[in-house]
Formats: structure tokens, sequence, C-alpha cells
């Protein structure tokens, strides 16, 4: 059964291209500048293509996760979403904020807090905006017919999400505990909440697309939810090493943040069972791939990858080096960017009656995208390898260093463009989709 008011996802998912679209040009940005060509310094220095790159990032997720609550709450819930004016509202002044945030950022209007540079008056506007998405959300969920256990998990996902941006509007004096509260942030965000968002459009998207009953599905997202809360909160340690604070951080944050990548694992093994044991009978299997394909580069990107420099004794060396943006591409790209890419996939042809499940162009995006990422992912690694060695072991200046690992970035910009290519074909068959219709929402009970 469908919903009309299912199609407001549609105006969040394309909101959320356009924004990618944007992010990925201040990559090249710094893509370019990091092996000297810098001609764009006098408008747009190195640290505001950085704040507007991984800002650009938060808000495009969240714009896809909003879509992906709008689509899937009124099939979950069976009723129509209690106002869709308010969503539209919500959409236009979502768009807003995240605009006159980044033009900010270009006159230097920010704080110096990554990930969180968005300046404080915005910060409320951020969560008003918030607060009337949980709105519509959490009511249409209680005023429906079900509440299942994935429309639960999702709507509490982004519900402490929603909370946990409060402890990032602290002003403290002090560095440390500014350190401290932003971790709350961005460490419980990535590493607990929003993988409750994923486990939830995860298991959406298998009842969906595998036809495996919904009690064996809802069963693992227990245990992906178990295993995220008991690993992630303690493991928030893994950034308390070197900060200033207790050091009873480094062992809590080493065994704990040591058992996060089990919950990715689960998430993993659970997509690919579900396949296995499904009757491989749904014709859209663009939108298994990307499914396929998030649980499975998340625990490479977030899991492996994030084990790799998360003991105390790797982090003292790796810390703030190249080496995390290594990991946090592909943590990012693996577990938030390709669930998007998921629903995107899934709810199109849904909302727009344009079956395009077979098309070439859908399937070179899938995997043009995730080879040039991969290969980013393997550029960044040995640039932050080598900046490791020399600047941490063999003491060498800094920039001296950054000068030394300049061929990287080539590789990097060339990956970064096979990357690009990928996205551009994915937004030409999300165009070429056309918009979604009352018709093709009310013809596919
Ligand atoms: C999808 C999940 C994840 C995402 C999106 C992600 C992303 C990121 C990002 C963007 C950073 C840099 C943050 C900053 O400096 O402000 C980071 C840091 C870090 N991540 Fe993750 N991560 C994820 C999961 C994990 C997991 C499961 C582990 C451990 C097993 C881990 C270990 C670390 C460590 C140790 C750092 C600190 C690096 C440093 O000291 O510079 N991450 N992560
Ligand atoms: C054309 C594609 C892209 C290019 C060329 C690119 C390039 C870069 C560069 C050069 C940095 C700064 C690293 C440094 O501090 O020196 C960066 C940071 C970052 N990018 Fe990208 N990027 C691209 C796409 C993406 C995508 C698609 C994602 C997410 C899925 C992403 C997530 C991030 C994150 C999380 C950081 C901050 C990492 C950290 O805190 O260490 N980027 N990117
Ligand atoms: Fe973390």
């Amino acid at each position: 059964m469908k919903y009309k008011s299912q199609k407001v996802a549609y105006w969040f998912f394309a909101l959320s291209l356009l924004l990618l679209t944007l992010q990925i040009v201040y990559g090249f940005v710094m893509g370019f500048a990091r092996v000297g060509m810098d001609g764009l310094h006098e408008f747009v220095p190195f640290n505001t293509a950085r704040a507007v790159h991984t800002n650009l990032l938060v808000v495009w997720l969240l714009s896809g996760f909003m879509g992906a609550a709008y689509y899937i709450i009124p099939e979950e819930a069976q009723r129509e979403l209690v106002s869709v004016k308010l969503a539209y509202v919500q959409l236009i002044t979502l768009a807003l904020v995240g605009v006159v945030a980044i033009i900010g950022f270009h006159f230097n209007i920010w704080e110096g807090r990554k990930f969180l540079e968005i300046p404080r008056p915005l910060d409320y506007l951020v969560v008003i905006n918030v607060l009337l998405f949980l709105g519509i959300i959490l009511v249409t969920l209680f005023k429906g017919k079900r509440r299942t256990t994935t429309a639960l998990v999702l709507s509490m996902g982004l519900f402490f999400a929603a909370l946990l941006y409060l402890p990032g509007m602290i002003t403290f004096d002090s560095q440390t505990m500014d350190s401290f509260f932003r971790w709350w942030v961005v460490h419980l965000w990535v590493e607990g909440v929003w993988e409750l968002i994923m486990g939830g459009i995860l298991s959406f998207l298998l009842i969906k697309l595998t036809g495996v009953d919904r009690e064996v599905i809802e069963k693992w997202l227990y245990v992906i939810v178990g295993l995220t809360f008991l690993s992630g909160v303690l493991g928030t340690g893994h950034h308390y090493y070197y900060i200033g604070v207790n050091k009873i951080w480094i062992i809590v944050g080493g065994i704990f943040s040591a058992l996060e990548p089990l919950a990715f694992l689960a998430m993993a093994l659970f997509a690919v069972n579900m396949y296995r044991k499904g009757e491989k009978k749904h014709p859209n299997k663009l939108a298994l791939y990307w499914t396929l394909g998030a649980a499975i580069v998340s625990f490479v990107g977030a899991g492996l990858l994030g084990f790799a420099h998360t003991l105390p004794q790797t982090n003292i060396y790796t810390h703030g080096t190249l080496v995390t943006a290594m990991h946090g591409h592909l943590a990012f790209w693996g577990a938030y960017a390709m669930i998007v890419f998921a629903i995107i996939s899934y709810s199109l042809p849904n909302m727009t009656g344009r079956k395009l499940y077979e098309s070439a162009i859908g399937r070179a995006a899938f995997w043009l995208s995730n080879i040039g990422m991969v290969g980013m992912t393997v550029a960044f690694g040995v640039a932050g390898v080598v900046q490791v060695y020399m600047e941490r072991k063999l003491k060498m200046n800094f920039m001296e260093v950054q000068q030394e690992i300049e061929i990287h970035f080539i590789v990097l910009i060339i990956c970064a463009t096979i990357f690009a290519t990928g996205i551009t074909l994915f937004i030409i068959d999300f165009i070429k989709h056309g918009t979604p219709t009352d018709e093709a929402l009310e013809s596919n009970n």
C-alpha cells in the first residue's frame, strides 16, 4: 500500500543530491589546492572549503534521512503524513538555513569547531526546523494503524539525533571541555544514533526487497541496536585519549571502541543473510545493490578502517592526520551516503511510476562511484601513513611533509573524477525518472 503524501520524500532527495553536488565541487577545490593549484584561494581558502565540504555533507545526509522518514513512516504506520504542507515548509526552511550557513562561511562567519561550524543564531533555526520535522513524523506514527519495530528504531534514531545536537550548543571557555562535548554530537551521531537510522532504513529495504518475514528481519534489528549502544556510547572515549581529560578514558575508550566494528559486522551479516534467504523476486536490483553495498562498505569503512586507528597505541601516531580523512571518507560513504542512495533507488520508481530498474546508467553509477571512492580511500591512506611516518617518527616539519605527499593528491583527484562521474550518472538517472505523481503512488498497491 502506498500513500500520496510519500511524495514529499522526492523533494528532500532532490535537495540532498543538489547539496552533494556542491560538496563534491568543494572537495575538488581542496584536492587541487593540495597540488598547488589554488587559484581560488582569495575567495575560497582551504579552511573555508573544508568547512563547507563537511557541513554540506551533514546537511545532505540529514535531508536524505528526512526524505527516507517521510517515505517510510506512512507505509509503516499505514496512514498519510499528518501535514504535507508543514513538511514542505520544513523542506524550504532546511534548504534556507543550509544555504545561509554556507554563504556565511565564505565571509568567515562560523565557529571553529569541526563539523559544527554553523554560527549559534542559525543553530536555533536548525533546532526549530528539526522539531517541526519530528513533530510531523512522530504524530503520524502515533496516529497510525501500526507501530512497527522498524518505524520505532528509525524514529528513535531521528529523535536522539535531534537531542544530541544540543550539547554542541553549550559554550565553554576551556578547549578541553569544548572538545569533550563536541564529541557527544559528532561521535554519538555517527557511531550511535545515526546507526539506528541506518538500521531502520536497512530493515525497511530488506523487508521490501528480499521478501523475508518482518519478524525475522526485526529480530536482527534488536541485535544491531543492542551492539550499537553497548559499544558506541563508551566508545566515545577513543576521542578522549589525549585531549586533557582523565586518563581512565584510554582504557575505557580503547576497549569499547574496539567493540564498535561488531555492530557494523552484524549489519553486513544481516543484509547478506537476508538476501540469501530471500526469494530474490523483487525486480529493483539496483536498490538491492545499494542496500547490500551500504551494509558491506560500511563494515569496511567504519568497522575495519575505524579499528585501524582506534587503539590508543596507534591513535597516538595517527590522530588528526590524513589517516583520519581516509577512514572518514569510506565510513561516511558506505554507511550513510549509500543507505540514502539505496532508499532513493528503491522509492523513486514507486513515486514516479517509471520503473527504470535495469538501466545501464544506474549500474554504472553504482560501480563508478564505489570504485572511485575506494581509490580515494587508498590515496588518502597512503598519504596518511607517509605523513605519520615523516611527521611523527622522523619529526619532519609539518609543511615540508605536506609537500612530500603532494603526489598522492594527484591520485586522489583521478579517483575523485571516477567517483564524481558515478555520482553524475546517478543524478542523470534520478532526473530521467521525472517527478512524482499521485497516480503512480495510487497504482502501486
Ligand atoms: C559510520 C560510522 C563512522 C563514521 C561516519 C566515522 C567518521 C569519522 C570522522 C569524520 C572522523 C573525524 C572526526 C573529527 O576529527 O572531527 C572520525 C574519527 C575517528 N573514528 Fe570514525 N567513523 C565511524 C565509525 C568509527 C568506528 C566504528 C570506529 C572504531 C572502531 C571509528 C574510529 C575513529 C577514531 C579512532 C577516530 C579519531 C581519529 C583521530 O584521532 O584523528 N570510527 N570518524
Ligand atoms: C570529489 C570528491 C571528493 C574530494 C576530492 C574530497 C576531498 C577532500 C579533502 C581534500 C579533504 C580534506 C582533507 C584534509 O584535511 O587535508 C576532505 C575532507 C573530508 N571529506 Fe571529502 N572529498 C570528496 C568527497 C567526499 C564525500 C562524498 C564524502 C562523504 C561521503 C566526503 C567526506 C569528507 C569528510 C568527512 C572529510 C573530513 C575528514 C576529516 O575530518 O579528517 N568527501 N575531502
Ligand atoms: Fe568516534
